[in-house]
Order: structure tokens, then sequence, then C-alpha cells
């Protein structure tokens, strides 16, 4: 099994890129390692499984961004996911800009992905708004070079968020039609999106997803929120009138109360149908706060471990290069035999 996932490194991480996605990454780091012990104790000296996770730097410059907070961004964001339990030791943490490789196999990609997919992608159609020809062409691009990330390195699963699963199948679309034309060179790429929390929702507006480009702070939980932002978020978050219902389908049309029931499950490891058998018949006033002690608790020891990370910011430029180092020895055979196949080198 060969992990890969990516996330910009653009403003602070999320609930939402928590549950939809960092933390999956950890079980499956977790998983993979003790299934490759397992395999190694019982004499199989293939077992090497192998888990990548990157900062996505060449992806932030697709939008207007400022140098010197991309470089600050880059180094936070290695913080908080070591925070969050990706180990150095057992996963290879890097960050884009230093694996030319992606840039590259970018290019190669692109005399095979279609204009017509590109077009199709709905984060583009989203972002671009009406204003269409004054966006960057790597905006337009972007998909291209998270096909390149993911296949470059043969990767099987792709742990995401629900937001980023068309960017998937159309990774997969570009390396089918590569196999196709130039002979079997890419693996397609697995999907693995939570089922409790593949969107987490805004707290502001439960239709909108979670996200670090909402303009107003109180539509988020940051891993980084000290106690008294979170309980006041959670305080502040939008609902409506109606006590918690017994059942999901109680919750159809109300979607803001869906979101803080999914968080709640997401949390404490459980179905939302359990929430609600425990919870069922409570008004938010008497559900708000059982909810925001558990995310205070849940994110006290990673928030208290990220601060004590940025400290030393050495030892997070090392785990860096250390990371690129290893991705770009795993990178190359790949990019090799894409230049081969397409006739570039001998
Ligand atoms: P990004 O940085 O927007 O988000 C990182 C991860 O968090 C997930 N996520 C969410 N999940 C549930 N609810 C939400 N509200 C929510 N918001 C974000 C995302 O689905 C994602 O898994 N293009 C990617 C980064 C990328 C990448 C890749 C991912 C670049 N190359 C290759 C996978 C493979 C992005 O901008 O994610």
């Amino acid at each position: 099994m060969r992990v890969v996932s990516g996330i910009q490194p653009t403003g602070n991480l999320h609930l939402g890129n928590y549950l939809g996605a960092i933390r999956n990454w950890v079980r499956m780091q977790d998983a993979l390692a003790e299934g490759d012990r397992a395999q190694a104790a019982a004499g199989d000296s293939a077992a090497n499984s192998q888990c990548l996770f990157f900062l996505a730097d060449l992806h932030a410059i697709s939008q207007p961004h400022v140098p010197a907070e991309l470089k600050r961004g880059t180094l936070e964001m290695a913080a908080a996911l070591v925070a969050c339990g990706i180990d150095p030791s057992r996963s290879i943490l890097f960050n884009q800009a230093q694996v030319p490789a992606h840039a590259e196999l970018q290019w190669l990609l692109g005399g095979t992905a279609r204009m017509g997919w590109l077009g199709r992608m709905t984060q583009w159609k989203d972002k671009a708004g009406k204003n269409r020809e004054g966006q960057s062409v790597a905006l337009f691009t972007y998909p291209v070079l998270q096909a390149a990330d993911v296949l470059l390195y043969q990767a099987s699963h792709v742990p995401v968020g629900e937001d980023q699963k068309q960017h998937l199948e159309l990774a997969r679309d570009i390396a089918q039609k590569f196999n196709n034309d130039f002979g079997e060179t890419f693996t397609l790429p697995e999907p693995i999106v939570p089922p409790q929390a593949a969107r987490i929702m805004s707290l502001r507006d439960g239709t909108a997803k979670m996200s670090k480009s909402d303009a107003s702070d109180m539509s988020r939980i940051n891993l980084v929120d000290d106690a008294d932002t979170i309980m006041q978020k959670v305080k502040k978050a939008k609902t409506d009138p109606e006590p918690l219902p017994g059942e999901i389908a109680g919750l159809e049309g109300r979607a803001e109360a869906l979101n803080l029931v999914t968080i709640y499950a997401a949390l404490a490891d459980m179905s939302a149908e359990a929430v609600l058998a425990e919870h069922g018949g409570q008004g938010f006033g008497a559900f708000k706060p059982k909810l925001g002690e558990l995310l205070v608790e849940t994110l006290r020891p990673i928030s208290a471990r990220f601060t004590e990370l940025l400290g030393d910011r050495e030892a997070l430029d090392a785990i860096l290069a250390r990371g690129a180092a290893k991705a770009r020895e795993l990178a190359a055979p790949t990019l090799t035999a894409t230049y081969r196949a397409l006739g570039l080198v001998g």
C-alpha cells in the first residue's frame, strides 16, 4: 500500500481538515506501521508500505499570496501535522517545492489532461466565479499538479475530504488515458473519504463547507484556538430553536443542527444515530456546552504540542529536508518511466 495526500499550507489547520483528512492520515500511518511490523515478524521481507504527506506549497501560488507568509505557513502546517500525530520517522513529510519532480510530472501530464475535464472541476468554477479570464493559468491547471502529486509515487490510497474527490477522479482519468496511450505507467489511486466526517460545514452556514478562505473566523474552529474561543464559537454557532430529534430523519432540512451532530459524532467516534439516541430531546443550550468541551479536550494536546514544535524552527526545517530527500528518491523511477513512455529519453 502506498498512501499519499497533501494540504495547502495557507491559513490555519481547521476542524474540517482535521476530521475530514488529517485524522485519517494518522490512522492509516499507524495501521500500516502495525501491519508491516506484523508481516515482518512473520518473516515477510516485502513488508514495505509507505505513507507520504506533503504541504502543497506549489498549489498555494495559484492564487495571490505573500511570499513570506507562504514560507511561514509551510513551517506552521508542518508543525500542525506533527502535532496531530504524523510521525516523521514513519511517514515521509515534505513540501512539494523541494521535490521538483512534482512540477516536472505536471508538465508531462499536460499533454494528456483535457481542457474540458479541467473546465468541469467544481473547485475551479467556485474559485473563478464569473471572472475566468482574470484567473491565473495555475488555478486552471491545479488538478493536473494534484494528479502528478499522487501518480508520481504510484499512490494506491489517497485519504481526503469529500471536496477533493472530484480531483482524485480526474487523476484516475489522466492515469488511465496515459496508460492507454503510452503503455502501463501509473497506478490508479483510490480516494479514501471518512464516512463520518466527509464534509464538515461552516458554523455560520450549514450549507457551506468549513474553510480557511471564509472571511469570518467564527465560521471555523482552528486547531490552535484556545478553550475560551472554542466555547464562544460553539455557543454562537448558528442553530434552530427545535430540540435535537431522537433519529437522523428528524435532522432533514436542519443543516446547522446536522453539522453539530456530525462534529460530535466524529470527535466521539460514534455514529450520528448513537449521538441522537443519547442526546435526542435536548435543546442546543444543553448540547452545545457538551460539544464545546469535547472539542476543547480533543484539541488541547494538539495545540500544546503545536506551540512546542513551532519553537524549534531548525528541527522543522530538518524534518522537511529529510522528507524531501526520501520523496525525491521514491519519485525518480516513475519520472524516468514517464519520460521514456513519452519518447523523450531513450
Ligand atoms: P485543502 O488544503 O483544502 O484541504 C486539506 C484536506 O482537508 C480536507 N477538508 C475537509 N474535509 C471535510 N470537511 C471540510 N470542511 C474540509 N475542508 C478541507 C480536504 O478534502 C483535504 O483532504 N488540493 C488539496 C491539496 C492537495 C492534495 C493533493 C490532496 C494537493 N495535492 C494530492 C490529495 C492529494 C487542497 O487544497 O486541500
